[in-house]
């Protein structure tokens, strides 16, 4: 292996995630292990039964990457870890860990934000995906999962314009509350977008927060309401026949208005390139109606695979490659913080 590969760790919310990345995007392995068995009897995540299954999973995690992928230390030149933002007793056992093998080993130290994690996921590859022809810095991404709803043009590693953002709730987390209120299970985007499949969009007309106003922040919490207040008048029969057309409608609702926010964001940005990754952008409708926007528009749309939509630790890697490239690492101070640092992203 004639390139120094980057180690990725993650472990910012309930996914502990390792992975190795090569300087040119390719992801010559990840390994992930998720925590929804452990979280589902509270009906979302315990930061502390979080932070414990990472203490548990992440070293053997690391172990099985490195024989299964035949990777020695020496092949590998730097660690990257998310150090922000996220739950903080679960961000703890990651950059604890990665300093701890920086030190151990000799490696270079790189700090990722979580949010650049999701927006460079798109730069990946692998034997089954790689970047669409063209695709590359500067590009709008919208970064939408349980966490955020961020709208960025970003030009490079470490630097992400914000151009809007959520003022309330997180898209994901408003379809995990809609999932939560019909008792679909945990966590609930995925089963909004399968139950969502059978009923009509058009059945219910939920509010599309702040959609007309001029700025590209968005809201969500009004949506949120308005769905509780229509399930409060439905009895649990009705309830259950409703179930497929309310996932449906409150899909669309989220849909239309993180399209909408993305088209008004090129059209400002006059740029041609444009990506949507986090948890959501798993979603089937947003993928399907994201690409015949971006068809009719004449954009070059990145949509990565499920596995580097959702939290993983190859997106993070990524970061650290592209970083590692720009000459920017961290040292034995780096410290995990609940929030973003400022400076993490620019404003227009
Ligand atoms: O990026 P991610 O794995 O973790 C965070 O950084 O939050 O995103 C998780 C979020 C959850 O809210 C989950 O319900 C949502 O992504 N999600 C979906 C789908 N798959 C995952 N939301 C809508 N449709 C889906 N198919
Ligand atoms: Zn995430």
């Amino acid at each position: 292996m004639n390139l120094p590969l980057v180690m990725g760790i993650e472990t910012s919310c309930d996914d502990t995630s390792v992975a190795l990345v090569d300087q040119s995007g390719y992801v010559v392995g990840l390994k992930s292990a998720h925590q929804n068995a452990a979280h589902r009897p509270f009906g979302g995540v315990v930061p502390e039964v979080a932070s414990r299954q990472h203490t548990e999973n992440l070293l053997p995690l690391v172990d099985d990457l490195m024989n299964e992928t035949g990777t020695g230390w020496g092949d590998v030149g730097a660690v990257a870890v998310t150090s922000r933002p996220g739950l903080i007793g679960s961000l703890l056992v990651g950059v604890v860990t990665a300093k701890t093998i920086a030190l151990l080993k000799h490696k270079k130290l790189i700090g990722v934000n979580h949010i650049e994690g999701h927006l460079v996921a798109p730069l990946l590859r692998d034997s089954d995906y790689q970047p669409p022809d063209g695709f590359d810095f500067p590009y709008v991404g919208l970064a939408v999962s349980g966490g955020h709803t961020h709208l960025f043009r970003v030009e490079g590693p470490g630097r992400l314009h914000l151009l809007g953002r959520t003022v309330d709730d997180a898209a994901g987390e408003a379809f995990d509350k809609l999932a939560k209120m019909l008792r679909l299970g945990f966590p609930g985007g995925v089963f909004v977008d399968q139950t969502a499949r059978t009923g009509n969009p058009k059945a219910y007309r939920f509010p599309r927060g702040m959609m007309h106003e001029k700025h590209l922040n968005f809201s969500f919490s009004g949506l949120k309401t308005a769905a509780q207040r229509e399930i409060a008048t439905l009895s649990p029969e009705q309830l259950e026949f409703a179930k497929a057309d309310l996932c449906a409608s409150y899909q669309e609702a989220i849909v239309e208005v993180l399209l909408y926010k993305l088209d008004k964001a090129m059209t400002a940005m006059r740029l041609k390139n444009v990506t949507i990754s986090g948890g959501v952008s798993a979603n089937s409708a947003l993928r399907e109606r994201a690409t015949e926007w971006a068809r009719a528009q004449g954009y070059t749309l990145a949509l990565p695979p499920l596995k580097y939509c959702t939290d993983n630790a190859a997106m993070i890697a990524e970061a650290g490659v592209l970083h590692s490239q720009a000459g920017h690492f961290a040292d034995q101070e780096l410290s995990p913080s609940a929030r973003a640092l400022d400076g993490d992203f620019l404003s227009t």
